[in-house]
């Protein structure tokens, strides 16, 4: 059996000025040092401040950054391409968060695209799928996280997927301090799980990471790392306070161990 080392992001969304995202990035590198031989660890700024945070980093935690355009350069106002964080220290980033398909209006193919220049480009993705509340009531959870995984995916080469990982991060949990239940999350994952072996085959999906995201706090982490599937979480608001912070990558490393 594949031991996967849990990965724990902290999603800053737009959130922070210079001087607090530079200290938060101090005190987060600080306080995971000792945990990164157990638990991957990346953050992920806006994007004015990316430059700052790296350095304020150091070498452990990884610099991430929140989203991409998909075009390398050119007449594309207010995007960013995958060069030009690479160019700034970024190795990883979010494709398809649910504020950029619900509140942006970003689509399966424009998502998918992402997913392919990042990967091309040489970064690591985390692409994130969920369901909203409409669908989980109408008893679509599978069938929408399955089509999002699906979609995100295609045309990418199971060469690639060491370098993906997937975060379930279902829509109505996210900000509104509502978690799925660890039984309910791990169903989730496991059904992505499955699709992958599907999709790949046994060893991609035993390999890939699966992120939980979705209001995980310093005091829930540790019952849904606990579950098989789910290998580290995807952390908004607890992420903008380092203890909090520190005790979710905690909670990751001892599940791990
Ligand atoms: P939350 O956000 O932890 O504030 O619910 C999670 C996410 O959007 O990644």
């Amino acid at each position: 059996m594949t031991v996967r080392k849990p990965f724990v992001g902290g999603n800053w969304k737009m959130n922070t000025t210079a001087a607090t995202a530079a200290q938060l990035a101090v005190d987060v590198a600080c306080g995971c040092d000792d945990l990164l031989g157990r638990a991957d660890v990346a953050v992920f700024p806006p994007f004015p401040y990316l430059d700052t945070v790296g350095k304020h980093l150091g070498n452990g935690v990884r610099l991430g950054a929140q989203d991409l355009y998909h075009e390398a350069e050119g007449a594309f106002t207010g995007e960013v391409s995958a060069g030009m964080l690479i160019d700034v220290g970024v190795g990883v980033v979010l494709v398809g968060h649910s504020e950029r398909r619900h509140v942006i209006g970003e689509g399966d193919e424009l998502i998918n695209c992402k997913a392919r220049a990042a990967l091309g480009a040489g970064l690591d993705i985390i692409l994130c799928i969920g369901e909203t509340i409409e669908q989980r009531e109408a008893g679509q959870t599978q069938q929408v996280n399955v089509g999002q995984l699906m979609a995100g995916l295609e045309a990418v080469a199971a060469d690639q997927m060491p370098r993906v990982t997937i975060a379930y991060e279902p829509v109505w949990a996210i900000g509104t301090g509502r978690t799925a239940t660890p039984d309910d999350a791990q169903a989730v994952h496991a059904v992505i799980r499955s699709t992958l072996a599907d999709r790949y085959d046994g060893a991609v999906a035993e390999s890939t990471r699966i992120q939980y995201g979705g209001s995980v706090k310093a005091n829930n982490a540790q019952s849904l790392f606990a579950e098989p599937d789910i290998d580290g979480g995807l952390i908004g608001g607890a992420s903008l306070k380092a203890d909090d912070f520190v005790t979710i990558v905690t909670a990751a490393a001892q599940a791990s161990s």
